[in-house]
């Protein structure tokens, strides 16, 4: 039986809506500076430049809405074949007073080849997060044509799917999940429960293809805390399967795609990812695919987040360091809590204090551009942006922006009341999501709990922890609400100012209460 209501899903699970996410390798801003880094031209931005954006598989469609209320200079457009993720997209943006962003209901099988492809304009930017290794083989050819015919000359893709090899221990697990789940009738939640259950009874039966695999026991303790759609929608598809990223690129060179980079910014830095016996062996390769391909038997990750750009135009360095330069930096943590050591695959990687240090420092005060940082006063070395870009933004400790934040405008306290009033509740406190800021065309982000406190603080701008705890945790054990309200007392004080210099909540003065 197939795992969708009626059956339109083509095997796709439709009876359950997904989870609402940001993610913010989807960002054009991001993607600009992964193409930097991949040594490409990126794309024209600026605060007020106009943008098209396309999403495709989009759900809820939180983040293409982020977007375009942080740009209303940009064209938003959204495309997914469930209704219900659609109704609920074009009703937050009629609930935040959004008029740049269009959601349209279609499948991507056949989409490229209906009228209604021609009321999407032609994108500067598209992106499929969440899509590619879940759907058949008929509709990743529609995405195709869609992006062949969609995607603008020098317009940038973002793609992200299950990774081979990472992902070759787990196949077996996701058909043992599958099929368990199908011979139970009942909804895609149910099915997910039972099959999981069958998963994690011949795991303790030690079944030879499930026991001892780390891939696969890192993905069963991760069902653990993973809310039920989510899990639907990652392991209930019947055409789900993880690809080789040749195999991609092959895919979407039909569409005039070259592959030029990671979304994942630090994976464009080999010392990072690789030991210095496998960077011998990748040294012996010009071909980037076979590089990948290099990369991937030795990264455990199972997502590959992968940036093309059609007709990829390369830049020589210094023009390219000279766009990184202009790239505007904001930090998303106070300078106290900056990591300085990181964990990446080749060991752990170590942030130098002298170069690192004054950087941090200033950019605590403001966000500042790449170019001034360099300039800033002794520094040990100031030719490489790539650095600064890559080591800053790919540990996630600062977001690129397009320009200065400022105060939050109505739109924006409107969309952060509305996506809090949606979609916060007491299960889903860690769900990645975003805040829209003012000024900066940059969305924040940040777990589902920011977004409530910060959308509380809106509208109070006295705050109290305890009845806010209260208010989220209904029903929960007495001690349980201390700990969340003494966690929203440590948000206001470590985390609302930096809502407030980054434009998402209104009011410079540090939080007293
Ligand atoms: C795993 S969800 C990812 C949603 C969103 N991109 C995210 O990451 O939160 C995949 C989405 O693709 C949509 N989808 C699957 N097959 C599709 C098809 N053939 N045409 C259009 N949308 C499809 C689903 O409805 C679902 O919303």
């Amino acid at each position: 039986m197939s795992a969708s209501r009626g059956n339109w899903g083509g095997g796709y699970v439709t009876d359950l809506p997904y989870l609402p996410g940001y993610y913010r390798h989807q960002s054009p801003i991001h993607l600009d500076v992964a193409c930097l880094l991949g040594g490409v031209a990126g794309l024209t931005l600026g605060p007020e430049a106009p943008l098209s954006y396309l999403e495709l598989g989009c759900g809820h469609g939180f983040g293409a809405l982020a977007l375009a209320v942080c740009n209303p200079s940009w064209r938003v457009t959204g495309v997914d074949f469930n209704p219900a993720h659609t109704a609920a997209a074009r009703a937050l943006a009629a609930e935040a007073g959004i008029m740049n962003a269009r959601f349209l209901e279609a499948d991507l099988a056949t989409l490229a080849n209906t009228s209604a492809a021609g009321e999407i304009p032609e994108a500067d930017v598209a992106t499929l997060h969440g899509l590619w290794s879940w759907v058949s083989d008929p509709v990743r050819a529609g995405i195709v044509r869609l992006l062949a015919a969609k995607v603008r000359p020098g317009g940038v893709v973002m793609v992200s799917y299950n990774a081979l090899p990472a992902w070759q221990g787990a196949i077996g697990m996701q058909r043992l999940l599958r099929e368990a789940g199908e011979r139970v009738a009942a909804g895609s939640d149910r099915r997910v429960e039972a099959g999981l259950e069958v998963v994690s009874a011949l795991t303790e039966a030690k079944a030879q293809h499930l026991r001892g695999q780390p891939f696969v026991e890192s993905l069963l303790d991760h069902t653990r805390q993973a809310q039920t759609a989510y899990l639907a929608h990652e392991y209930m598809n019947q055409a789900w399967r993880p690809c080789f990223h040749a195999d991609v690129v092959a895919a979407l060179s039909e569409a005039k795609l070259d592959w030029v980079a990671s979304a994942h910014l630090l994976e464009n830095f080999s010392a990072l990812m690789l030991s210095e016996e496998a960077r011998t062996v990748i040294a012996r390769f010009e071909d980037p695919v076979m590089r990948e391909l290099v990369k991937d038997m030795c990264l455990p990750r199972g997502l590959r987040q992968d940036v093309f750009v059609r007709g990829a135009h390369r830049i020589p360095p210094a023009e390219r360091d000279a766009a990184l330069g202009e790239i505007m930096l904001a930090l998303l943590c106070s300078e106290s809590e900056f990591a300085w050591d990181v964990v990446v695959p080749s060991g752990q990687a170590t942030l130098e204090r002298s170069f690192f240090g004054p950087i941090v420092t200033a950019l605590a005060r403001s966000p500042q551009r790449v170019s001034d940082l360099l300039a800033l006063p002794g520094l040990p070395r100031r030719e490489n942006p790539a650095e600064v870009v890559g080591m800053l933004v790919g540990t996630d400790q600062a977001l690129p922006m397009l320009g200065l934040p400022a105060e939050p405008d109505a739109r924006v306290k409107q969309f952060n009341a509305a996506a809090a009033k949606r979609f916060v509740h007491a299960g889903n406190l860690n769900t990645g999501m975003a805040l829209a800021t003012s000024g900066s065309g940059a969305p924040l982000p940040c777990p589902m709990l920011d977004l409530f406190v910060a959308a509380r603080l809106q509208e109070e701008p006295a705050p109290d922890p305890a009845a806010w705890a209260a208010r989220l945790g209904a029903g929960r054990l007495e001690a349980e609400q201390e700990r969340l309200s003494a966690f929203i007392a440590r948000l206001l004080a470590e985390r609302a100012p930096i809502w407030r210099r980054l434009g998402a909540v209104a009011g410079p003065a540090p939080v007293t209460y």
